[in-house]
Parts: structure tokens; C-alpha cells; sequence
């Protein structure tokens, strides 16, 4: 018999069980459903409020998060920092307790710095709010929820009706770019190798330091290569990954020029004739044309899946709103 859910918060992938991935990617399959029927919405979180806490700025990820709670009938309210009391000085943790006297059953968090997610989850624990924390996207650490929508983006491509982890088992999936910043793509290592995939990273290496190959569970069923070209990492690689260089939070002088690094690591269709015959590309967006990848081949309907990633993202972040949203609750 499967385990239940067992996780109040939501804040990174690094310790989910191999089935709690599948038990993610069968509930939003089920929301998947649901989006494509005539009234796209369940009462399943009726009278729940779900504040998204976003101190750093964000497309998708906030309007992703924003449907997803309407479509479970939550009430969803939207706090921007800029206009906000953080101007005058209140911290994160008063702005958080601010929204808890207000009623909010969840509190989706983004923020520039790892481990705030943690810290105000620890804060609501120790008050006994009974209150949710999702993490959006905490600096460099994890973002579990695009890690979680990309792996129902793929998982879906192998079984449509039935999407899971043993699809992946063996497949060749290369993350390419800007690794060293990139939350996604820790999120994405730590569920792609639970999921047995054979992962290869490739950046300069400024952007990937050798200290990434150590980051395998040793009772991990994936394996992990590293490159410092990218050419190995496409050989016959079933699905590509590449990430936006993170100008913002490049301190450092990190490469030579934008032109270079297109040369030696943008994608492109001619680069991808090295991979598996009928490979796939994915972004987590937003994306800088012509630099991680060719303008032409993101539009590329043969190759890209990047509008697929962003339509996994309501079913998937609607899973997650659902699975933390009713924790605790007597099954009927
Ligand atoms: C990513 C993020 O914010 O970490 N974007 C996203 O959530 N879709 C990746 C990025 O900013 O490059």
C-alpha cells in the first residue's frame, strides 16, 4: 500500500521519495483533467486563502500559482514589495504574520534569499498556525514546483494518460547553462535522479564548479556526468534542458562575452543533430534569445516544449496547493 501524503510544507526536492514524485504527477494528472473540461474548477479548497508572497519579480511562477488557487475556489490575495510596508522597514516574518491575522490558510514564497521559505514555515510551526509554506524560488537553492511541472512535462510526453517516474528510467537528459545559479536546476537534478535518469550538465566552467558531480545520493538510481563542453552532453540525449544565464546574479566577471557563450553553449537545431532522433528542449523561461538558446529553435514547435511547461504548471502547482491545502484532513 502507497504511503500518504506526509508534508506540511512544500520547500525543496532533495528528500522526496521516489513516490511522492508519482503521487505528485498522478494528482495533477487528475487537475489536468479537470482543465480541460467545461468548468476547469473543483470547490476543493473552498473558503482557503492562499497569499502569494513574491519579494522578487516573476511572470509565470506568480500568475501560474494564482490560477491554480482560483481553480480550486481559494481566495487568492497578491502581495508586490515595491508598494508594500517592506518599504518602511517591516521584515519578512511581520509582512508574513500580517497575512496569517488576515486569514491565509497558505503562503506561496518567493525570495532572493535560499532558505527564507524554511525560515517562515519554521516561524508558523513554532506558532502553531496551522499555516502552509510553498516555496516559489528561494536564491540559488530549489524551486520544487517548475522541478515538479517539468517532470510532468516529460513524464507526460512518455504516457500522456498515465504519466510517472519509471517512464524516465535510463533516458539521456542534459541540463545545459547557467547551473551554478539556477534553483531549477537543483530542483530538477534531485527529482531526474531519483528518477533513474542518466543526467549530464554541461556550462563553462565558471557556471558549473566540479563540486556539482558530488551531489548524487549515493542510493540514487540516476547517474550523473559532468562537461565543460556541451557537444558530450548532447550526444544522444533524449530531452535537452537549457537555463537563462543569470545576469542579476552574476558578481562576477563569468565569461567573456554573451556572443562566446552563444557560440560555445546556445542551442540550436543544427547542435541538436548529435541527439536522439526526435529530441525535445526545455526552458524554464524567461528566456534570452539568441543567447541560451536560438530564437528560431524556441519557437520551433518539432523541438520546443516550452508553452507544454507552462500549461503543466497550473495542474501541477494545483496538485501541490491540493496536497499541502488538505494535510492533516480525515480521509472521508
Ligand atoms: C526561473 C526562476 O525564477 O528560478 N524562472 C521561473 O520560475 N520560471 C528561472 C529563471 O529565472 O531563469
Amino acid at each position: 500500500m502507497q504511503a500518504a501524503w506526509n508534508r506540511p510544507h512544500i520547500l525543496e526536492l532533495a528528500s522526496w521519495q521516489p513516490w511522492e514524485l508519482d503521487l505528485v504527477l498522478q494528482t495533477a494528472s487528475s487537475f489536468r483533467e479537470v482543465l480541460a473540461g467545461r468548468t476547469k474548477k473543483v470547490p476543493a479548497l473552498q473558503g482557503q486563502v492562499v497569499t502569494n508572497l513574491f519579494f522578487e519579480p516573476s511572470t509565470r511562477t506568480r500568475s501560474s500559482f494564482e490560477l491554480a488557487a482560483k481553480r480550486l475556489s481559494a481566495d487568492v490575495m497578491n502581495f508586490t514589495p515595491g508598494s508594500s510596508s517592506l518599504t518602511k522597514g517591516e521584515t519578512i516574518l511581520d509582512t508574513a504574520k500580517t497575512y496569517l491575522a488576515m486569514g491565509a490558510d497558505i503562503l506561496v514564497i518567493r525570495h532572493q534569499q535560499a532558505g527564507v521559505p524554511q525560515f517562515i514555515a519554521d516561524q508558523m510551526d513554532a506558532l502553531e498556525a496551522g499555516v502552509r509554506v510553498l516555496n516559489a524560488g528561494d536564491g540559488q537553492h530549489e524551486h520544487p514546483s517548475q522541478g515538479l511541472l517539468d517532470l510532468f512535462t516529460i513524464t507526460s510526453l512518455y504516457d500522456p494518460e498515465n504519466p510517472r517516474l519509471a517512464t524516465l528510467r535510463g533516458k539521456k537528459i542534459a541540463i545545459v547553462g547557467d547551473i551554478l545559479h539556477s534553483r531549477v536546476a537543483r530542483s530538477n537534478l534531485w527529482a531526474l535522479l531519483a528518477a533513474g535518469v542518466d543526467l549530464h550538465l554541461a556550462a563553462p566552467p565558471t557556471l558549473l564548479p566540479q563540486a556539482f558531480g558530488g551531489l548524487k545520493p549515493t542510493d540514487s538510481p540516476g547517474c550523473l556526468t559532468l562537461h565543460w563542453t556541451l557537444e558530450p552532453a548532447l550526444e544522444n540525449a533524449d530531452l535537452v534542458m537549457t537555463l537563462r544565464l543569470q545576469k542579476e546574479r552574476m558578481t562576477a566577471h563569468l565569461l567573456t562575452s554573451l556572443r562566446e557563450y552563444h557560440q560555445a553553449f546556445g542551442l540550436t537545431s543544427q547542435r541538436l543533430q548529435g541527439c536522439r532522433e526526435g529530441v525535445k528542449i526545455l526552458h524554464p523561461g524567461p528566456v534570452n534569445r539568441g543567447v541560451e538558446i536560438s530564437s528560431e529553435l524556441m519557437d520551433d514547435p518539432r523541438f520546443s516544449l516550452i508553452q507544454d511547461q507552462v500549461t503543466s504548471g497550473v495542474a501541477v502547482r494545483m496538485a501541490l496547493l491540493y496536497l499541502i491545502g488538505t494535510y492533516g484532513e480525515e480521509a472521508p
